[in-house]
């Protein structure tokens, strides 16, 4: 495991964008699993700027949402397919860039179709990912076993908590998500971990120095040969070994 701790803002994001564009340099085709969330923000206007500079070509990049809420219309602000669209695909050429179907009345029929695309992508060169609260990763919510798939699966309260302001009450906060599995992003060849803040902090320490638990999802990347974490000087602050 690397871990970096950034400066500021401005470096995380340089640093986060640094490790994407090495892996595209190195394979410019190259498949990437991307998060949403708060965190990885500067990463995507990072790479806007830079695609924009001429510093970097995503043309020959296949980008794949990590997870997406289920049983929202698609251009609902609060889904990924937004997301991406708002903060990357309207500011970055890629080759392609999948989300699974929100408003599919097939999940799991949904969710094979896109580890289909993954497959036929040859697999993921890197995941991005972050870290909710509870230690989730995508929205693999704590007890997902670690040989998990892509699936439909319920959201915590903790997670519908943060989508509450967005749907304008609990009750119209989605209570079902798609996510890849566990299985799928520990198979990524690169693991990016992007945390932010001193919420973060504890849950960081947990999954990187604690046990390796399905009761903390994130605690599963201990294992993956090739795993790079990037935090701010908040989100390192509980670690022992930094
Ligand atoms: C959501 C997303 C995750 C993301 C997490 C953290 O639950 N499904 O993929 O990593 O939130 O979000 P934030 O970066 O805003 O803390």
């Amino acid at each position: 495991m690397r871990t970096h701790v950034a400066a500021d803002e401005q470096d995380f994001a340089r640093r986060a964008a640094g490790i994407v564009c090495n892996v595209v340099r190195g394979r410019p085709d190259a498949a990437i699993g991307l998060p949403s969330g708060d965190t990885p923000l500067g990463l995507y206007a990072e790479l806007a700027r830079r695609a924009r500079a001429g510093q970097t070509d995503l043309q020959g990049v296949t980008a794949f949402a990590i997870d997406e809420l289920y049983g929202v219309p698609l251009d609902h602000p609060a889904t990924n397919a937004s997301y991406f669209r708002r903060h990357l695909t309207e500011h970055v050429a890629l080759r392609a860039f999948h989300v699974m179907d929100s408003t599919t009345a097939g999940p799991a029929v949904e969710c094979a179709r896109f580890r289909r695309l993954i497959d036929e992508a040859g697999g993921l060169d890197l995941v991005v990912l972050g870290i909710g609260l509870n230690g989730h990763i995508g929205f693999n919510e704590p007890g997902s076993p670690f040989d998990s798939r892509a699936r439909q699966v319920p959201l915590t309260d903790t997670t519908r908590a943060a989508y509450v302001q967005l749907f304008g009450s609990a009750k119209a906060t989605p209570a079902y998500g798609l996510t890849l599995g566990i299985a799928d992003l520990l198979e990524a060849r690169d693991v990016l971990l992007l945390a932010t803040g001193v919420e973060k902090a504890e849950v960081v320490a947990q999954a990187l120095e604690g046990p390796v638990t399905e009761t903390l999802p994130a605690s599963s990347l201990q294992g993956h040969l090739s795993l790079t974490v990037l935090l701010d000087r908040d989100a390192a602050s509980r670690l022992r070994g930094t």
